[in-house]
């Protein structure tokens, strides 16, 4: 379970999270969804401990993860993959040898059969040929890097899955595979997932529940049904571009 309790979290002056309470339940796929700039990837940040607030707490599996020592920050890490909003893939690496990066269990790591396996099986998992392997990220297209991400943070079958715009600039298809992917991983894996997404429509249709964060706060939080019909001035106002 991922619990925040009043996060508070500024950057100088500028107040990014002022008293945010978020928790996600075990096996739960969670959509945040809010404007451009509100804080959403610095929330995600705080959940594998990039970032850490100014006050309140972080909780994951009960550990406050502000206050891990490295070695228990690293085991979490282990099991938290993360899909970086603009793919975070290392140039001077391969596709292969950026998505082994993902496999963080040490015995599974130095087995070279098994991450050969393990990296065309995350490749097929995200929709690309097995040749994209010897790539570098410089060949491969916006949309394509994403996926390479995407399978770099499912390489280490975490159980945890926070998403950083997982299908934007994706065309609709593509996008697609990405969103039965996290239905799949949670059905079939019971991964726990934070998905931050623009994509309302795909949000609603693939997340047990959506929270709209705004002005520093979640201002709302609740199954598709429940935000529908939610009389909260500002989801209405955030939902009605895409449903009206
Ligand atoms: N490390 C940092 N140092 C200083 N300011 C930061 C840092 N990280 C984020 N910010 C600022 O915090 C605010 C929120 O950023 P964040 O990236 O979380 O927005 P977002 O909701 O993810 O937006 P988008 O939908 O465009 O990705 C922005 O004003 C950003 O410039
Ligand atoms: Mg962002």
């Amino acid at each position: 379970m991922i619990a925040l309790r009043d996060v508070h979290k500024r950057f100088g002056d500028l107040v990014v999270l002022d008293g945010v309470d978020f928790e996600v339940k075990r096996g739960e796929t969670m959509a945040l969804l809010g404007p451009s700039g509100t804080g959403k990837s610095v929330l995600l940040k705080h959940i594998n401990g990039l970032l850490h607030p100014d006050s309140g707490s972080v909780n994951v599996d009960g550990m406050d993860v502000a206050h891990l020592k490295r070695r228990e920050l690293a085991n979490l890490r282990n099991r938290i993959g993360y899909v970086f909003q603009f793919g975070a893939l290392f140039d001077s690496m391969n596709v292969f040898e950026n998505i082994k990066l993902g496999i963080t269990d040490n015995e599974c790591a130095s087995d070279r059969g098994y991450c050969e396996n393990r990296v065309l099986e995350c490749l097929d998992l995200v929709n690309l040929p097995q040749a994209t392997a010897q790539k570098f990220p410089a060949d491969l297209s916006g949309g394509m890097k994403k996926r390479v991400g995407l399978a770099r943070a499912i390489a280490g079958q975490p159980t945890y899955l926070l998403y950083d715009e997982p299908t934007s600039g994706l065309d609709p298809v593509n996008a697609d595979i990405i969103d039965s992917l996290v239905e799949k991983l949670r059905d079939e894996l019971g991964v726990t997932s934070v998905v931050v997404s623009h994509d309302v429509r795909g949000s609603f249709r693939v997340s047990d529940r959506i929270a709209l964060l705004s002005e520093g706060r979640i201002q709302a939080m609740g199954t598709p049904d429940e935000m529908r019909k939610a009389e909260n001035y500002a989801v209405q106002q955030f939902l009605e571009r895409d449903f009206k």
